[in-house]
C-alpha cells in the first residue's frame, strides 16, 4: 500500500516489490487502494508483474493514497458531537479476509507510525521511507526528495533572470512541513541569496541587512529561499488550512507572501513571491529516485523473506539497511544548525537572517 502524500518514486517502489514478489520468490501480491482507506472498506486489488509495467517513470501512485485517514482514529458523528473511534480490528479482519502475510508500507512519517502501531498488533509489517519533506529519522534519504529537490532547484534558477532583469527580490516558498530539507538543498544547489527554514530562526532586520550587502557588491536583486514551515519572528508558524480528522491536520503555507510584505518596508526594491506548492511532489522521478525506489522495493521483499517484522529499509551512505520502524518514527530528521550544509552554505556567503549572518554581512562590509 502507499500511504500519506503522493511523491514521485512511488510507482517504481510499487513496481519493484511486485516484481521481485512474482519473478524472484514467487509470491503473490494484493495492492490496498487509497492508502489505509482501502484497508478500512476492503479496496483491494490482485498486482500481477503487468500491472506494474510502464509504470517506472510515472509520477504518483497507481494504487491511490491519502493523508487523512487513520484506522486508530476514526471519526464518528455521534448525535450531538463528533468522536472519533479505534478501528484496527477492521484493518486485521481485512487483511485475513486477503489471507494476507505480511503489509509493505510505503509511506512518510505519519503512514509508518500508524503501520508501527499495526505491528505492535501482530501484522508483520515493513516500512518504505517516501516523502519530499526528508523528515523521516533512520534513513539518509527518502523517497522522492531528490524529485522534488530537481524541481524546486529549478525554481530557484528560473526565478533568477527575472530577479535580475526588473532588480527585485523575489521570494520563492517550498514545502517541507516543519523540515527546511528542500529550502535548504534548493537553495543551496540554485545560488539562493537568502535560505530561511524552521531550523534557524531569523529577524527581517538581519534578512534585510545580507540584502542590501549584495547591493554594495552590486547586485542590485536576490532570491530568498524560505521553507514554508520557517517561523515567523514572533515565533509563529502560517497555517494555509487545518483539516480536521487527518492524524496531522495543519496544513503550512503563506509565508512567503508574510515575508515579502515585511521585506517590502526595509529594502528599496519591489519584492514578489511565488509558491511552489504541490509542483514538487508531481511529474516523472528522477533517475536517483528510480534507482532508490528500485534498491528500496527489493530490500522490503527480501526482509519479509528474512522474516524481519516491523522494520523500515533504510539509505545509509550508499549501503541499504533496515531501522526498526519504531527508532525510525519516535523523532522528525531536521535540520542540523550546525551541521555541514548550514556551514557551506554560511562560507560561501548566504544569509540564514539569523545573529550569526548579521555578524557576517556586518564583517563583509
Ligand atoms: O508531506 C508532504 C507535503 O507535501 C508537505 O511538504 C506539505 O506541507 C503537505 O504535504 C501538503 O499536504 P496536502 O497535499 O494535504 O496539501
Amino acid at each position: 500500500m502507499t500511504a500519506g502524500g503522493d511523491c514521485p518514486g512511488m510507482n517504481a517502489a510499487l513496481r519493484a516489490i511486485v516484481k521481485s514478489a512474482v519473478y524472484r520468490h514467487g509470491l503473490q501480491v494484493t495492492g490496498f487502494l487509497d492508502g489505509f482507506a482501502g484497508l478500512l472498506a476492503d479496496q483491494a486489488r490482485p498486482l500481477g508483474s503487468d500491472d506494474v509495467s510502464g509504470i517506472l517513470t510515472q509520477g504518483g501512485t497507481i494504487l491511490g493514497t491519502s493523508n487523512r485517514d487513520d484506522p486508530f482514529h476514526v471519526p464518528v458523528q455521534g448525535p450531538v458531537a463528533r468522536t472519533h473511534v479505534d478501528r484496527s480490528d477492521v484493518v486485521l479482519a481485512t487483511l485475513s479476509r486477503h489471507g494476507i502475510d505480511a503489509l509493505v508500507v510505503i509511506g512518510g512519517d505519519g503512514s509508518l507510525t500508524i503501520a508501527q502501531r499495526l505491528g505492535q498488533k501482530g501484522v508483520p509489517i515493513i516500512g518504505i521511507p517516501k516523502t519530499i519533506d526528508n523528515d523521516v529519522s533512520g534513513t539518509d534519504l527518502s523517497l522522492g526528495f531528490d524529485s522534488a529537490l530537481s524541481v524546486a532547484t529549478e525554481a530557484v534558477d528560473r526565478l533568477h533572470s527575472t530577479a535580475a532583469s526588473h532588480h527585485r527580490i523575489m521570494v520563492l516558498e517550498l514545502m517541507g512541513r516543519h523540515a527546511g530539507w528542500i529550502a535548504l538543498e534548493a537553495g543551496i544547489a540554485g545560488g539562493g541569496d537568502v535560505i530561511l527554514i524552521p531550523e534557524i530562526p531569523f529577524r527581517y532586520e538581519s534578512v534585510a541587512e545580507g540584502i542590501l550587502n549584495r547591493v554594495k557588491r552590486g547586485r542590485r536583486f536576490s532570491i530568498v529561499v524560505v521553507a514554508e514551515g520557517a517561523k515567523c519572528p514572533s515565533g509563529r508558524t502560517v497555517v494555509r488550512e487545518i483539516i480536521e480528522d487527518s492524524p496531522d491536520p495543519v496544513r503550512l503555507g503563506g509565508i512567503g507572501a508574510v515575508i515579502a510584505h515585511a521585506l517590502g518596508a526595509l529594502v528599496p526594491f519591489e519584492v514578489r513571491y511565488v509558491v511552489l506548492g504541490h509542483l514538487q511532489r508531481g511529474g516523472s522521478p528522477t533517475p536517483f529516485d528510480r534507482m532508490l525506489a528500485t534498491r528500496f522495493g527489493v530490500a522490503a521483499l527480501q526482509a519479509l523473506i528474512d522474516g524481519d517484522q516491523g522494520s523500515m529499509v533504510a539509505l545509509n551512505g550508499n549501503r541499504i539497511d533496515r531501522v526498526p520502524i519504531g527508532d525510525a518514527v519516535s523523532k522528525r530528521k531536521s535540520v542540523d544548525p550546525a551541521g555541514e550544509r548550514v556551514t557551506i552554505a554560511r562560507s560561501i556567503g548566504t544569509v540564514f537572517g539569523d545573529e550569526q549572518s548579521l555578524s557576517e554581512c556586518k564583517r563583509a562590509d
